[in-house]
Parts: structure tokens; C-alpha cells; sequence
């Protein structure tokens, strides 16, 4: 029996969370779900952040699925999601990209996957402030952690056949720190039969807006693979379609790449895709292969009647609606 630490979290988090959890459930696999309570939702009830409680339940299952936390914009505590990525180690982000079903955007073709670091960068949070009107932000990129994780993304290739891993950085302007990222990148590149491509993070960001088919695996550093990955979004059909996972040693955390939605929480108009495709990578992870497969499979043929679509994707199903009906095909499937 798997238990998996479920983490509502705040804003559409509590409604796309009830989502997933309802599609898991109907697979039938015996998972069991400990529900923790983070970010303003368990502020406003205990007073913390981030419970011990929750602590405690991910270090004891290994494995969360987690909705998005609100952060509060440029004062107040630190992010949630930063720390638990942090604390347990969680240094992969891996978001796949993945035009689905016949969804009005930008482009079809498109059908990648980012590996963000996910621990340092300029995440790390070591800011000074030097006067009222003069405040730093330190960049920390390590050998170590850089190679972990671009050793990961060329593993992913080797598995799937992919000739290219794509390389983001500005190593032109930072040549200490994202010089180092790239030169990491390019001693790893020597471990494998694949090849390695350099692009700047500007070039790419042009390039991916105009010719998304040709990439298929980027590795990159923390706030490039966080801007990337909203970017990438974009191409595809938005936020609510995008999943995501952040994986260390022992420990797995599965979101979608979206945040809270303040604008649209309680509408019970969020599409869920997002955190159910998360959970379908979750599945894969404990090697339920086979079901992660029906997920998938329901979701993009969920996705091939536009009578399917939810508010983001110009249709007018709630959330819920769009569960039920994904629910049902997952059943057939079953
Ligand atoms: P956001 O991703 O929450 O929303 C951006 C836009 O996309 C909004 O217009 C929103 O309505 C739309 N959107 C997002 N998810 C959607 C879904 N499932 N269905 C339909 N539309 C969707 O980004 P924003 O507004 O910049 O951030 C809001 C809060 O979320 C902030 O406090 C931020 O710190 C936090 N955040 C948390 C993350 C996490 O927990 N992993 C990740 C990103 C942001
Ligand atoms: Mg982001």
C-alpha cells in the first residue's frame, strides 16, 4: 500500500487537488493520501507556513503531489516552494512540454521537456540589502549540483533515443557562474554518444516563440528554466496544461508548473490537466507505468472534443465537469 503526502496548498490548489486525487482514486490501485495543509491556507489555521506535520508525512512517504503555494510578491516569507524543493533536495524539474488533442495555440509541433535546477541559482535567496536604495542578489551555481542534474537530462535522452540536449545559459555575460554551468554541461556531453547544443537564453527564447519543434531536451539553470517553462507553456495552450516533477534522492514532489491563479481561485473554473498529467508522472515514478499510460491517453482524447474545454482553453466546462468526463473515458480504459 502507497501512501502519498497531498498537499492542497492555497488559491485553485484545493480544487485541482480534489481533481487528481478523485482520477487516482478511480484507478484503484490502493494508493492512500495524507492530506498537509502548507503555505496561507495552513498559516490562516495554525499560524505556520509549513507544519511540521507535513514535514514529517513527506520525509515518512517519500512522495507528494503537491498544489501550487502563493507566495507573497516582493516582501513577506520566503517561498514555500523553495524551501520543500530545498530541504528534501528535490534538485531535478523536470516539465515536459506536449502540444495535446486538437487544442487551439500557437503551434502543434511542439514536444520538449525542460530539466530546471532546482536548488541554487539565484533562487538561493542570498540577498543584501547594502543601502535603501541599493540591494544584491548573489548567483551560486556548483559543479556538483549542475552535474547532477545535466546528467539527468542526457540520461533521459539516452533513454528515449533523443540525439540532442540543449544547453541554456548566458555564459557570454556570466562567465564565472553560467560559465561553469556550461562547462559542466560540456564534460558531461563526453560520457554520452549525444550531442550538445549551446544557445543563449535570449536566442532560445526567440527560437522556441518561432520554431518550437526543434528542441526536444533543454537543461538550464533555475530562474531561466522558471521562465522557460511559463514560456513554453505559452506555445501549447497555457498554464493549466503543463505538469511537472521535482525529483532528488529518495524523494519525488509532483506539481504542475502553474501557481495559485488568484484570479480565478473559488470560480471552480481551473483546469485541473496540469496536476492530473503531474500525478500521471507520479505514477510512473512508483512504476505504475501502465496507468500513468490510461491518464495520458483519457486526457488527450478527453481533449479531442472541444465541447471538453475548460475556460483557459476558450470552452466552458468547470474543473469538475471536465473531471467527470475524463473520469468516464479513464474507466473504459481500465
Ligand atoms: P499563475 O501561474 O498562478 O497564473 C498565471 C495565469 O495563468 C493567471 O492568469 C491564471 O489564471 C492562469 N492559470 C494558472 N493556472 C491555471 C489553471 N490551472 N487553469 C486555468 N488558468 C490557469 O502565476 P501568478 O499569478 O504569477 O502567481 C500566483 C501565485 O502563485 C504567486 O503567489 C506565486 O508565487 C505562486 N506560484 C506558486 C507556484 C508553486 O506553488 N509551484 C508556481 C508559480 C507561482
Ligand atoms: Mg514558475
Amino acid at each position: 500500500m502507497k501512501r502519498i503526502t497531498v498537499i492542497p496548498g492555497d488559491g485553485i490548489g484545493p480544487e485541482i487537488t480534489e481533481h487528481a486525487v478523485r482520477v487516482l482514486k478511480t484507478l484503484n490501485l490502493g494508493l492512500e493520501f495524507d492530506f498537509q495543509d502548507a503555505g496561507e491556507t495552513s498559516f490562516n489555521k495554525t499560524g505556520e507556513y509549513l507544519p511540521k506535520n507535513l514535514i514529517d508525512s513527506f520525509e515518512k512517504n517519500k512522495i507528494a503531489l503537491k498544489g501550487p503555494i502563493t507566495t507573497p510578491i516582493g516582501h513577506g516569507f520566503r517561498s514555500i516552494n523553495v524551501e520543500l524543493r530545498k530541504r528534501f533536495d528535490l534538485y531535478a524539474n523536470i516539465r515536459p512540454v506536449k502540444h495535446l488533442g486538437n487544442i487551439d495555440s500557437k503551434f502543434e509541433n511542439v514536444d520538449l521537456i525542460i530539466f530546471r535546477e532546482n536548488t541554487e541559482d539565484l533562487y538561493a535567496g542570498v540577498e543584501k540589502q547594502i543601502s535603501s536604495d541599493e540591494a544584491h542578489s548573489i548567483k551560486i551555481i556548483t559543479r556538483d549540483k549542475s552535474e547532477r542534474l545535466v546528467r539527468k537530462a542526457f540520461e533521459y535522452a539516452e533513454r528515449n533515443n533523443i540525439e540532442k540536449v540543449t544547453v541554456v545559459t548566458k555564459a557570454n555575460i556570466m562567465k564565472l557562474t553560467d560559465g561553469l554551468f556550461l562547462d559542466v554541461a560540456r564534460d558531461v556531453k563526453k560520457d554520452f554518444d549525444i550531442d550538445l547544443e549551446e544557445v543563449l537564453i535570449d536566442n532560445i527564447c526567440m527560437q522556441l516563440v518561432m520554431n518550437p519543434e526543434k528542441y526536444q531536451v533543454i537543461v538550464t539553470e533555475n530562474l531561466y528554466g522558471d521562465i522557460l517553462s511559463d514560456l513554453c507553456a505559452g506555445l501549447i495552450g497555457g498554464l493549466g496544461l503543463c505538469p511537472g516533477a521535482n525529483i532528488g534522492e529518495g524523494y519525488a514532489m509532483f506539481e504542475a508548473v502553474h501557481g495559485s491563479a488568484p484570479d480565478i481561485a473559488g470560480k471552480g473554473i481551473a483546469n485541473p490537466t496540469a496536476l492530473i498529467l503531474s500525478s500521471a508522472m507520479m505514477l510512473e515514478y512508483i512504476n505504475e507505468d501502465r496507468y500513468a499510460d490510461i491518464i495520458r491517453k483519457s486526457v488527450a482524447e478527453t481533449y479531442m472534443d472541444r465541447n471538453n474545454f475548460t475556460k483557459d482553453l476558450g470552452g466552458n466546462l468547470t474543473g469538475e465537469e471536465f473531471t467527470d468526463i475524463l473520469i468516464n473515458k479513464i474507466k473504459e480504459r481500465l
